[in-house]
């Protein structure tokens, strides 16, 4: 039998900006936090870098938005960048106040007296990066996590996969407020109803729409995808980011090797031990990820070579270790010693620059629906997010937009009952295998010809692919019962469409999105905004 539940605010997906929103907000609040398995399987339990803010005596918010506007290719919005550097202290002190244990530096400590050890990344033109060790993700989510736990009014519900949004037009009714979702239970097999005063969208980026990638195998873009068939714009798609670094072994799936490497000095190297970064970017390792990695794209097309190298063995041994202690000992793992050999990396995609339109609270053009962290566009991140930032942009909306529920809770009213999810059309599936064969289609098509170099005609290719899959899971979403798997299937490659679409709309190229057939930034920068069917206006 399936269920009906009642919230004042539904949070889907549990990574950093969605606990952070529900620890925010006050106790008397009834949270749901949904997590499609077990909450530790989100992109920011991986997350090794850190958290870029302003906590340096040396630094500026001044220095902080230039770099960001800098790495973003002129397409960031200022207001934003402004808005989230601004909050940077504070959102770092109320991670301290929470307890994640920040690596210490007790050597300095600045007129605040903030005694941590900032290291430093592409773009950045100052140490502004404060982490713990290169587990940074890791420190932030269970200590958040512990604290959610001590919440009597926070409900954690694992194993639950959103289906839909279900808003006042889906049902038919006057007006286009969202009010709750269809959920499945991966436990029971039913697919519940949760209605919600206010539902908020913290699911995270597409990475898994590429075939090699940095990301869990959650990161499928399903707020975007969810909020584009609710009514919502979306922006910016076309800049997907490529990590240059993931550690480059058949059995090392998604093993990320962190930037603060090369910010900490490491150097990238060819097959034969010669430096090349300063042949493209004067910054050489620490320019920004953009430039990097289609460096790195460049010499392996042009050498023939499967990766290329990372290489930090001329640091001290002690301190390799002891800053960056997850990457070695997963290296010593496929006996690679990383103080002595060089690591073999290649990139693999990372970020999903673009996203749902949201203001500076995080509303999208849904009323009652909010977008935050990566699954949101702010403006922020402009063409290439520059690193470290988008931890920061969690943290930054997930407060303003608790700010923004509360104003709002008054005038609204507790959800009407919504109708229950309608199986009685479909059967169980007998025939998987096309979603796996799907699956692995359009991650494959969608790394060859919508990654790091585009063409028109890859372009043109992909969208014909990716619309006879639609058709595909479409039908197939219409007739059999949903599985997460087909959940998944379907919000990815509605995302790919998206994507592709953007790639297409944008005639140059700029940050992320690099094109054989327009290689020129042209003067104008212009964000590519998507209108769904469905848009209100
Ligand atoms: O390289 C890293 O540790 C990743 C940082 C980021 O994506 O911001």
């Amino acid at each position: 039998m399936s269920q009906q539940f009642q919230h004042d605010v539904l949070v889907i997906g549990s990574g950093a900006a969605g606990l952070s929103l529900a620890l925010i907000l006050p106790d008397h609040l009834r949270i749901a936090v949904l997590s499609k398995g077990n909450l530790a399987n989100g992109s920011t339990f991986r997350a090794q870098g850190g958290v870029a803010a302003v906590l340096d005596d040396t630094d500026t918010i001044e220095s902080h938005v230039d770099d960001t506007l800098n790495a973003g290719g002129g397409l960031c919005h200022e207001d934003a960048v402004r808005f989230t550097v601004e909050h940077s202290r504070e959102a770092i002190q109320w991670l301290i106040d929470q307890g994640v244990p920040f690596t210490r530096d007790d050597g300095t400590s600045n007129e605040d007296g903030f005694k941590f050890h900032l290291t430093r990344e592409g773009g950045h033109s100052h140490r502004r990066i404060i982490h713990a060790a290169d587990a940074t993700g890791a420190a932030i989510f269970n200590t958040l996590l512990a604290q959610a736990r001590q919440h009597p009014n926070i409900e954690l519900l694992e194993q639950r996969v959103a289906v839909d949004l279900i808003t006042e037009r889906r049902l038919g009714l006057e007006g286009d407020r969202c009010l709750g979702a269809y959920v499945l239970n991966r436990d029971s097999g039913e697919v519940d109803t949760f209605g919600a005063r206010f539902v908020i969208l913290a699911t995270g980026g597409a990475a898994k729409v590429y075939l090699y990638t940095s990301n869990p195998d959650s990161a499928c873009g399903d707020g975007i995808a969810m909020a584009w068939r609710s009514g919502c714009r979306v922006a910016n798609l076309e800049f997907n980011q490529f990590h240059p670094t993931c550690l480059y072994h058949p059995q090392a799936k998604n093993f990320l090797v962190t930037e603060a490497l090369r910010g900490e000095g490491a150097h990238l190297k060819l097959p034969n031990g010669e430096r090349f970064m300063q042949r493209f970017d004067p910054r050489a390792e620490l320019a920004p990820r953009d430039i990097v990695a289609r460096a790195i794209d460049h010499e392996m097309k042009r050498l023939g070579i499967d990766c290329v190298y990372l290489d930090i063995s001329h640091k001290p041994e002690a301190f390799i270790k002891s800053h960056f202690p997850t990457v070695y000992e997963r290296c010593l793992e496929f006996s690679i010693d990383i103080t002595r050999q060089p690591i073999p990396v290649v990139p693999a995609a990372h970020y999903t620059c673009g996203g749902v339109m949201v203001d500076q609270h995080g509303h999208t053009d849904v009323p009652g629906l909010y977008a935050i962290g990566e699954t949101s566009f702010t403006g922020l991140h402009g063409a290439n997010r520059m690193a470290s930032n988008s931890l920061l942009e969690c943290f930054v909306y997930a407060r303003s937009a608790a700010t923004d529920i509360l104003r709002q809770l008054p005038q609204v009213s507790i959800p009407i009952a919504l109708p229950a999810w309608d199986a009685s059309q479909v059967t169980d599936s007998d025939e998987d295998v096309i979603i796996a064969h799907n699956w692995d289609e359009l991650r494959r098509f969608m790394w060859d010809y919508v990654g790091i170099v585009r063409t028109n005609k890859r372009l043109q290719r992909a969208q014909h692919r990716v619309r006879l899959l639609l058709d595909e899971i479409d039908e197939f979403y219409s007739n059999y019962k949903v599985s997460r798997d087909l959940i998944e299937l379907r919000n990815l490659a509605q995302v790919a469409e998206l994507m592709i679409l953007s790639a297409m709309a944008r005639k140059e190229s700029r940050g992320l999105h690099y094109t054989l057939d327009y290689p020129q930034m042209l003067p104008e920068a212009r964000d590519t905004i998507l209108l769904p069917p469905t848009y209100a206006g």
